[in-house]
């Protein structure tokens, strides 16, 4: 039971992020050296993903182009014996990988955009990814994770993270009653809850595994929070009529749709990056040395 096709839902218009995202995709948006996209991508890839749906929309052409093969650099990089860098060229998709793209022409929201998925998805179990929700699994990538919830109980599994509660409003927010440890049977889902009709502090963060009787209950879904069709919406209908999983993944989740978290997860990838994590380190050692010595003077300065 492995969960073939993957969605990325990247027709969102990144507001939270402009300037940077007016005339590209926030997906595009690189933490180190690898755009978002790409690490939703390896993501799906490990935990056994080899058809990757894309529901674009206008200016995300990037997003198709980065996952082509690139001719002109592939065979420059050859010619000069660039082996390392060819490698991370064709990497960027393995072989045996196929991408399908399709046009979400109005933005109606996360639950019409996996609607648009349903030519390409059929009537098979899929997975959702949100590139924007970054996560670093602690021992192994959040898919996967989940993957293994999915190949143990057959249903629909949904990532889920407690966030602090006066923050409900910006998640779908999830009632649960205990399964296991860090798993949960969804009793009520309810999008972006102001704090005090929150049923919980239990969010749902990027990462979905869905049965495709989602498909028929997202056509039947009006418009929601926001004026938009929501997952939460569909999901919510869903719990009705299967039993629909919350786990908790193991792993730290960065916010990149927003610019303190796109900057948290940049630093932490680059304490990890093998190129120069300990050089960094260092940097940040001396900065932060620098920042106390003034804080210290300041302080000293105030009690003179
Ligand atoms: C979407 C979903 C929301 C979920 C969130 C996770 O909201 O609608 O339920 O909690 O992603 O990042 P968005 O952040 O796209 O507004």
């Amino acid at each position: 039971m492995r969960i073939r096709k993957a969605v990325f839902p990247v027709a969102g218009l990144g507001t939270r992020f402009l300037p940077a995202t007016k005339a590209s995709p926030k997906e595009m948006l690189p933490v180190v050296d690898k755009p978002l996209i790409q690490y939703a991508v390896q993501e799906a890839i490990s935990a056994g993903a080899d058809e990757l749906i894309f529901i674009t929309g206008r200016s995300k052409n990037s997003i198709m182009d980065h996952f082509d093969k690139a001719y002109e650099l592939e065979a420059e990089l050859e010619a000069k014996g660039k082996t390392k860098l060819l490698e991370l060229v064709q990497d960027v998709l393995p072989r045996g990988v196929n991408c399908i793209f399709i046009r979400q022409s109005e933005a109606l929201g996360l639950g019409h955009a996996v609607l648009c998925a349903q030519p390409a998805v059929g009537d098979e179990d899929f997975s959702v990814i949100l590139a924007d929700d970054l996560i670093d699994g602690r021992l192994r990538p959040c898919l996967a994770q989940m993957q293994r919830v999915y190949q143990e109980f057959g249903t629909s599994v949904i990532a889920a993270q407690r966030v602090p509660h006066e923050q409900t409003g910006s998640y779908g927010i999830v009632e649960v009653e205990p399964v296991g440890p860090r798993l949960g049977e969804i009793r009520s889902i309810v999008e972006k809850p102001k704090p005090e009709d929150a049923p919980s502090d239990l969010a749902v963060v990027g990462r979905y595994i869905l049965t495709p009787r989602i498909f028929k209950l997202l056509q039947a879904t009006q418009r929601g929070a926001g004026g938009e069709i929501q997952l939460t919406d569909a999901i919510s209908a869903m719990i009705q009529e299967q039993t629909v999983l919350a786990y908790e993944f193991e792993g730290t989740r960065y916010d990149c749709g927003s610019k303190l978290g796109y900057l948290k997860a940049n630093v932490e990838y680059a304490l990890k990056h093998e190129e120069f994590a300990d050089e960094f380190r260092a940097y940040l050692t001396r900065r932060v040395g620098e920042w106390s010595h003034v804080a210290q003077t300041q302080q000293a300065a105030l009690h003179q």
